[in-house]
């Protein structure tokens, strides 16, 4: 079996993770008998040196052809003074909008032998932290209407959701929990604002077709506590976009770093009706201060590429494979500079050894 994959290395650390991933993921395929034939797309801030555009329609195109994306991260300093339109982050954003992938699938997960890099006292861990934040990608607030008034002393930006868009991303996450712990809370704002009160009657009226899952409800400020009050209580948790931006960047943080947790943004369509490419990439960001330097973690984007495999390739031994190789480099001591769990005996690697690490684990995994 051969696959295409589209590339997107992006800006900063970008290039440095993916380059790992990719290893790993080739001695996946060594293993488990398939190849993959990559695609490089450029898009954010190289894209926009190079073309004039931070999404290029060659890239989109290349993108929408391919089985699957791997993506790295965008954005920097460089790009930063660009009007909004222009910046790196608008091309993703309206990359994921062209692919239609409006579920952005977030888990956050602790690795064993991690329990001292997360910020969080171990009686507050309790036995593990294991939870799902499924954020909708596509809608809402970063796509809404915005400007400025004409003597520019004034701003506004519009969340705006409509049923459909509600409906469908709630199906994916009552389906995750259904496969799951079987919990969902839907994480809003309901007691202000009008949009959020579409989302608690639009998961009402849906929760009898999974009458398994147990549907909750939190505002999203409570919910910011709860996450680092009692993490152990949430399993998967359904929010807007700019909500579910803010609370996985805080469920990542309480797992040890962010640089261990990977993403998946799925629910596009082809034009034939099938599924489309899913987008695969790390929740970091581009962390220009140490690109090239070999130092940041490429194991979200590693991580990435396990999801990648499951949800894209339909390679779920793969997958499992990855994050067992994964969690056996970890339980042997080796971390990146990010994780700090205060063990005298972690080794500190850059990010080639880890890669290699792990490409090790992974084959070893076949012999
Ligand atoms: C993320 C990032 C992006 C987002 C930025 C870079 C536009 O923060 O993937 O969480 O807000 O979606
Ligand atoms: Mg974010």
């Amino acid at each position: 079996m051969s696959y295409t994959v589209a590339t997107i290395p992006g800006d900063g650390i970008g290039p440095d993770v993916v380059r790992e991933a990719i290893q790993v993921l080739d001695a996946a395929g060594k293993v488990f008998g398939f190849s993959l034939e990559y695609r490089e797309a450029p898009m954010g801030g190289r894209a926009i040196d190079a073309f004039g555009s931070p999404l290029p329609a060659a890239s989109l195109e290349t993108c929408k052809n391919s089985d699957a994306v791997l993506l790295g991260a965008v954005g920097g300093p460089k790009w930063d003074k660009l009007p909004g339109a222009q910046r790196p982050e608008a091309g993703l954003l309206g990359f994921r909008a062209g692919l239609g992938a409006y579920a952005n699938l977030r888990p956050a997960r602790l690795f064993p032998g991690l329990e001292g890099a997360s910020p969080l006292k171990a009686s507050v861990i309790g036995t593990g932290l294991d939870l799902l934040v499924v954020r909708e990608l596509t809608g809402g607030i970063y796509f809404g209407d915005r400007g400025r008034s004409p003597d520019g002393e004034s701003a506004w930006d519009t969340e705006r959701y409509s049923k459909p868009e509600i409906t469908r991303l709630l199906r994916v996450a009552f389906d995750a929990a259904r496969g799951r712990k079987k919990k969902l809370c839907v994480v809003d704002k309901a007691n202000v604002l009008e949009s959020s009160r579409l989302w608690r009657e639009t998961a009402k009226a849906m929760a009898s077709e999974w009458p398994e899952v147990e549907l909750s409800f939190l505002y999203v400020d409570a919910a910011a506590m709860e996450l680092v009050r009692a993490p152990g209580r949430f399993d998967v948790i359904a929010t807007s976009n700019m909500f579910g931006d803010i609370l996985s960047d805080e469920a990542a943080m309480i797992t040890g770093s962010i640089g261990m947790l990977a993403s998946a943004s799925v629910g596009g369509r082809r034009p034939d009706g099938r599924p489309g490419p899913g987008i695969f990439e790390p929740i970091h960001g581009s962390a220009p201060d140490i690109a090239g330097q070999d130092k940041a973690n490429p194991l979200a984007t590693i991580l990435s590429g396990a999801m990648l495999l499951s949800h894209s390739l339909g390679e779920a031994k793969a997958a499992a494979a990855i994050e067992a190789a994964v969690g056996r480099v970890i339980a042997a001591g080796y971390r990146c500079a990010d994780i700090d769990s205060g063990d005298p005996a972690e080794k500190i690697v850059g990010t080639r050894e880890m890669g290699r690490l792990v490409t090790e684990a992974m084959l070893e995994a076949g012999r």
